[in-house]
């Protein structure tokens, strides 16, 4: 059978009987994506307002994104950690030209949740210590050492016991951190600003005294920048704060949807690892790396971190001056916006996507734009068009 040839009904047949059955789907089935516009198999258009959970950050199809990876593909596709590679190289300069000076050390897997264990591991390993401190409405991801610093329930519970003790703390409390943390803690882990949760900044002193509580303590600090990274109007999230972390975590966008994890660490951290303990097949192959190349030079080159920063205080004050009697609070920061609804999301988020635009929830209430960075003002109009008549609709 052609993929290509498949009808929706057949699509859903086939997914629906042979996936385990993890995932609420939506209805449709995209099956193409142009710029900052996704098509599903009857040919319909959608703003694409989430980029795959913050993935494709250039938007879809990017024939300059696509041409690098083909001539890579020609290239040299694969090629482990245990050999030089001449892509891998001009990767790691070109990382260490965004990363915070004092993270020196670079580690490359293949998602979200395998930056993390690497990150909890080389903690571990550093410190001596067994224990993490994490952020209640925190997410991580879902390998079981991720997991065990995710808060949420759902997430957890099914899965339980999980590997390291955590302690979840109320997030922007500073006491509470405090408390949590003792002589037994390797880890605090935090995200600037938590995406699954509901889009909730960080405050500026709460990053300050977790920083300081984390040094005073001997733990270390670990800023998830996974959702966050790329899309706040600067490379990283933290860059709105003087702190800087001890390991430093991403993935998602920094490949625009080449699968990867990156882990960033210090000089120290890195020797506290013996050789040979942690690894991947293919991380950091050269076909990872040349996503990773093209993607960073492309956000420099279009000038996409202040477009982003100047389009997403647009899209917040427009989508607060539409004043509904729905919405609690729009909140967040460059493309990463959550509009907090005073009721249940899944109405808005179906109406929205029957507008022909695509979104996001955040937490049961709260529906995430995480839109690719290439949205210009037209992309901004269309959806506070749509947002307009969803979110004053009744
Ligand atoms: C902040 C944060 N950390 C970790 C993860 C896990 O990443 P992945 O799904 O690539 O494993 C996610 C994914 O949504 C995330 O948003």
């Amino acid at each position: 059978m052609t993929v290509g040839m498949l009808d929706l009904a057949q699509i859903q047949q086939l997914e629906n009987e042979h996936q385990p059955s993890l995932y609420a789907k939506r209805e449709i089935a995209l099956v193409r994506g142009e710029g900052a516009y996704l098509f599903d198999s009857d040919g319909r258009r959608y703003l694409d307002a989430m980029s795959n959970y913050g993935v494709a950050i250039l938007g879809h199809a990017d024939p300059e994104y696509g041409s690098a990876l083909s001539e890579q593909l020609h290239t040299l596709a694969t090629g482990h950690q245990s050999f030089y590679s001449d892509v891998r190289a001009e990767l790691l300069s070109e990382i260490s030209s965004i990363a915070p000076t004092v993270l020196t050390r670079y580690f490359l897997s293949n998602s979200g949740a395998e930056a993390i264990e690497a990150a909890i591991k080389f903690a571990r390993v550093a410190t001596g210590r067994p224990n993490l401190v994490a952020a209640k409405r925190g997410y991580h991801g879902r390998t079981l050492g991720a997991l065990a610093a995710t808060a949420d329930q759902k997430y957890r519970a099914p899965f339980e016991p999980l590997a390291p003790t955590t302690t979840h703390v109320s997030f922007n409390d500073i006491a509470a951190l405090e408390a949590a943390v003792d002589d037994q803690t390797a880890v605090v882990l935090l995200e600037p600003i938590q995406g699954e949760g509901g889009i909730w900044p960080a405050s500026p002193e709460f990053l300050q005294a977790a920083r300081d509580i984390a040094s005073k303590s001997g733990a270390l600090l670990i800023a998830d920048e996974i959702q966050t990274g790329f899309r706040t109007g600067a490379p990283w999230a933290i860059d709105m704060s003087d702190v800087v972390p001890d390991i430093l975590v991403t993935a998602k966008a920094l490949a625009n949807g080449f699968p990867i994890g990156l882990t960033l660490c210090t000089e120290a951290i890195s020797s506290a690892l013996p050789s040979g303990t942690h690894g991947t097949t293919f991380g950091a192959s050269p076909l990872a790396c040349r996503a990773v190349i093209v993607t960073l030079r492309l956000l420099r080159e279009r000038d996409l971190y202040a477009r982003s920063a100047a389009l997403g205080t647009e899209l917040m004050n427009r989508l607060n001056a539409l004043g509904s009697p729905n919405v609690r609070q729009v909140r967040g920061r460059g493309m990463m916006i959550g509009v907090e609804l005073k009721e249940r999301v899944t109405p808005t988020l179906r109406a929205l996507q029957e507008r022909g635009v695509l979104v996001l929830p955040a937490g049961p209430t709260t529906f995430r734009l995480l839109p690719p960075l290439i949205w210009e003002q037209e992309q901004v109009d269309e959806f506070v068009v749509a947002a307009e008549s969803v979110l004053l609709a009744n």
